[in-house]
């Protein structure tokens, strides 16, 4: 650019050079001569002026291309623009005149990849785009308790608009590995079949996986609530891609439930851009984080992980990145590694807060060796897999125990639903082994009638109507009566009207206050307390 200033500014100064001749016929040689040299540094001082007017505005011009761009081409809520030189990955920027947010995703060589968070129909190709200065942020309030935000932070619940003094980067590195600690406080979902079988511990990640329709949103709404009755965690429910109508149903179950006031609800709907789906679990994370920091536990809901994946697939498409396996760009697991090792414990000298991250990905048909499933369950602590035959048979919650694995939670367990549940998972997957041949052979041995016997109604005794979240105490003692064998004598029909007959008895005895979660079981008052139940069942 300053080149071509200098080519223009030579052209300018052959046209203002006065000849000698000219000069000479009017005077004489000598006044001549000054005249010419006057001439000349007049000459000398418009090339300086101008010269220095061209760098000025090279310069000008320079800083421009640096702070701004201009919009080449503009679709699907992708921008290419061309300028911007100085600008960063993952800046905000303002587009138009309209000042229409995007946010700068990919950086090539003249021009710069910008994804667009509003209406993409009110920008057209030519118009400003101009440098924000500042990464990619939210603002943090405690106001966002008990209300639904979009992907930036701003309500969308109709209420007051949220004040907030504070913002927060939402796509940072993860806490490193001095600020952490081990898993060691539980994270109780008031579920049984989880909190017997893959517990869940603060600052864990734990995948909820399986097709669709088979309970997933449950398992976590339900977690939800049961933070709001037992346990002491805030949360944060990140619905994206999901239909509106189904997030204003949850908004209206907690509300019913009490359980909204602990609760961040962040929507990106199907309805939504595929940047601002893109863009949720990030915030939601940012804002996740900013409660453990606070000394505080927080559970981070991703519902669900592989609709933000189709949804950065497109963004990337559009930014023409190539397509890799099941046609996602190569940096998928990269889109999710850096979320979820995000989730974490902190150690006493950060505050000792957490953030337990529960994501969800939807399969097809089960199929749990495709790209993103593969992904997840890699980067994740462990999964509760759901099965569509289980929850179809009438199972619920469908968790499949043989693929459910916690890989860290089991330090974190209640010790005494730890000592009775130690062995529930070998009698069930012993069940689901002779269950198969059972209905080809007629007489069995001992051993496996007993074991399918007690198999048949430890999966009676597991399942769990919906928004019904236990107090681990209470868990306790219902696998313990399914594990000490007070369920065998009872015909599975029963099963369901004996958990309710304990249940009810527990309110009315002395059995909840007698004994520690966290101390082993006293037998003998269970003894006498399940003596007493079972002659009235
Ligand atoms: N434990 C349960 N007991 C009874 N019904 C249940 C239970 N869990 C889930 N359901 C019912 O199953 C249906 C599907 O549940 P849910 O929406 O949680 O599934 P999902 O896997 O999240 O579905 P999607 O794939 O559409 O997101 C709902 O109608 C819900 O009421
Ligand atoms: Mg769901």
């Amino acid at each position: 650019m300053i080149i071509k200033n200098a080519k223009v500014l030579s052209s300018i100064l052959k046209k203002t050079k006065v000849s000698k001749k000219e000069v000479a016929t009017k005077k004489t040689k000598k006044s001549a001569n000054t005249a010419v040299n006057s001439v000349k540094s007049c000459a000398v001082n418009i090339k300086r002026k101008k010269l220095l007017g061209y760098l000025i505005k090279g310069f000008k011009f320079y800083t421009n291309i640096l702070q701004q761009g201009r919009i080449q081409s503009i679709k699907d809520g992708v921008a290419t623009v061309s300028g911007l030189l100085a600008a960063k990955s993952g800046e905000m920027v303002s587009l138009g005149a309209l000042n229409v947010k995007g946010m700068i995703l990919s950086l090539q060589h003249n021009t710069v990849g910008i994804v667009i968070f509003g209406n993409d129909r009110q920008l057209k190709q030519g118009e400003i785009v101009s440098r924000s200065f500042q990464i990619m942020n939210i603002p943090l309030s405690k106001d966002l308790f008990g209300r639904v935000v979009d992907s930036l932070g701003n309500s969308i619940d109709g209420k007051k608009k949220i004040q907030s003094v504070i913002n927060r980067q939402i796509d940072t590195k993860a806490v490193g590995i001095i600020p952490r600690k081990s898993v060691r406080e539980a994270m109780q979902t008031g579920i049984k079949a989880i909190d017997a079988m893959t517990p869940i511990g603060c600052g864990q990640r734990e995948l909820i996986i399986g097709d669709r329709q088979t309970g997933k949103t449950t398992i976590a709404i339900d977690t939800i609530l049961n933070q709001n009755k037992n346990g002491l965690l805030y949360c944060i429910l990140v619905a994206v891609g999901q239909k509106k109508s189904t997030v204003s149903q949850i908004v209206e179950l907690l509300k019913q439930k009490n359980a909204l006031a602990n609760t961040i609800i962040m929507a990106a709907t199907s309805a939504e851009s595929a940047t601002l789906q893109y863009l949720a679990p990030y915030s939601a994370c940012a804002i996740g984080e900013w409660i453990s920091e606070n000394k505080s536990h927080a559970l981070i809901i991703y519902d669900d992980l592989s609709k933000q994946a189709i949804s950065y697939r497109q963004m990337s498409l559009l930014l023409r990145r190539p397509p890799g396996r099941e046609a996602f760009p190569g940096d998928i697991f990269y889109l999710h590694s850096r979320l979820l090792e995000r989730a974490a414990k902190l150690n006493d000298a950060f505050g000792g807060g957490s953030l337990t991250a529960l994501p969800i990905v939807e399969t097809q048909a089960g199929d749990v060796s495709a790209y993103i499933p593969t992904n997840v369950i890699s980067i994740t602590d462990g999964q509760v897999f759901l099965e569509s035959e289980l929850f179809n048979q009438g199972i619920r919650p469908a968790i499949n125990v043989g693929l459910s694995v916690s890989r860290v939670g089991s330090a974190a367990q209640v010790k005494s639903l730890k000592q009775i549940a130690g062995t529930l998972k070998l009698e069930l997957a012993q069940y689901r082994e002779v269950e198969s041949f059972a209905s080809f052979a007629s007489e069995f041995d001992e051993a496996t009638r007993h074991t399918l016997f007690r198999g048949l109604r430890l999966i009676e005794l597991l399942k769990q109507a919906q928004s019904s979240p236990l107090e681990v105490e209470k868990q306790v003692i219902l696998i313990y009566a399914g594990m000490k064998g007070y369920l065998d004598s009872i015909a599975i029909e029963k099963v369901d009207a004996f958990k309710k007959t304990i249940l009810h008895n527990v309110d009315y005895s002395t059995v909840l206050g007698s004994f520690d979660k966290n101390e082993a079981i006293p037998e003998d008052v269970f003894k006498t307390f399940f003596e007493f139940v079972s002659k009235k069942a």
